[in-house]
C-alpha cells in the first residue's frame, strides 16, 4: 500500500503524491457525460467514488484532528451543528488543503460546470470548510448557498466518515420557469462528491439521531471572487453568527 508524503502543516505547496492520487482519478472521469447531467439537472450532479481510497483514509484521519476543534451554533429552527472553518482546515488538515487547491480537481470541477472556476478569496472561511454533526438534532434547514459575491458560487461537497441516517436533501428546478421542482435524498457516501450552483439548488440536512455522527467536506469556488463591501459585511456576519463566530471571521489570520 502507498502512503502520502508528509507535508508541511504550515505550507500552501502543493503535496506532489497528494496531487498524482487526485490527478489520476480526475483522468478516469467521463466529464463530457458529467457535464450533461450537470446541465440537465439544474446545475447539480453526484459523483460516486470522487476521491481515490488513500485520499479518504487521510482525510478521514485528518477530520479527527479537527473534529475537537469544531465551532459549534444553534440558530433555532435552521441549523444546528459544528464548523470548521478554512484557516483551522488549512493548519490541520494539509491533505484537504491541498484537494481544495488541486490544480486537477479544479479542472475537472470546471469542466463539468463549463465555466472558469476559481478558489475563493483567502478571507472566505467556507472556501474548504468540515462540517460536523455530532449532536442529536444537528440538521441544517432548507437554504440556498446563496452567492454574496458579484457572480456564480459553487458548493463542492465531499462525503467523509458517515455513521448516521441523515441526508442531504435536494429539491432541483426551483428557479425554472415551467417546470414542477424535483426532490431528492442522498445519502453522501464516504468520497462521493456533490457539485452544484448555490443559487440554483435549495436543499436541507436532515436531523441525525442520538448517538449517529455525519462529517462531510463543503468547498466553494466561484467565477470572479468580486464582492462589494458591504456585502462582505453581511457575508461576514452571517458566518461568525451562523458558521465560525466572531473571532474566527473578524480576527483570524487569513491564510
Ligand atoms: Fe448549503
Amino acid at each position: 500500500m502507498s502512503t502520502l508524503t508528509a507535508e508541511s502543516p504550515v505550507t500552501s505547496r502543493p503535496n506532489a503524491r497528494l496531487e498524482s492520487l487526485l490527478s489520476d482519478a480526475m483522468s478516469r472521469l467521463d466529464v463530457s457525460s458529467l457535464r450533461k447531467q450537470y446541465i440537465e439537472q439544474d446545475e447539480f450532479v453526484v459523483v460516486d467514488q470522487f476521491l481515490p481510497s488513500e485520499v479518504v483514509r487521510r482525510w478521514n484521519a485528518e477530520v479527527e484532528e479537527l473534529i475537537p476543534k469544531a465551532h459549534r451554533n444553534f440558530i433555532p429552527k435552521h441549523k444546528k451543528g459544528g464548523s470548521v472553518g478554512y484557516n483551522t482546515v488549512h493548519e490541520f488538515g494539509p491533505s484537504m488543503r491541498g484537494g481544495y487547491h488541486s490544480p486537477a480537481v479544479q479542472s475537472c470541477l470546471s469542466g463539468i460546470a463549463g465555466s472558469a472556476m476559481k478558489e475563493c478569496p483567502a478571507s472566505d472561511l467556507h472556501r474548504c470548510a468540515l462540517y460536523c454533526y455530532t449532536e442529536e438534532g444537528d440538521h441544517v434547514g432548507w437554504h440556498y448557498d446563496t452567492s454574496y459575491y458579484k457572480d456564480t458560487r459553487w458548493t463542492v461537497l465531499i462525503g467523509l466518515r458517515d455513521e448516521s441516517s441523515s441526508r442531504l436533501d435536494c429539491r432541483l428546478y426551483t428557479r425554472q420557469k415551467g417546470r414542477e421542482p424535483k426532490d431528492l435524498s442522498l445519502r453522501v457516501e464516504t468520497g462521493m462528491m456533490v457539485l452544484f450552483n448555490g443559487d440554483t439548488i435549495y436543499h436541507a440536512v436532515t436531523p441525525v439521531k442520538a448517538g449517529e455522527q455525519r462529517h462531510i467536506i463543503s468547498m466553494q469556488y466561484v467565477k470572479t471572487g468580486e464582492m462589494n463591501p458591504f456585502m462582505r459585511f453581511v457575508s461576514n456576519m452571517k458566518d461568525s453568527v451562523a458558521y465560525f463566530g466572531l473571532r474566527q471571521v473578524f480576527l483570524g489570520k487569513k491564510k
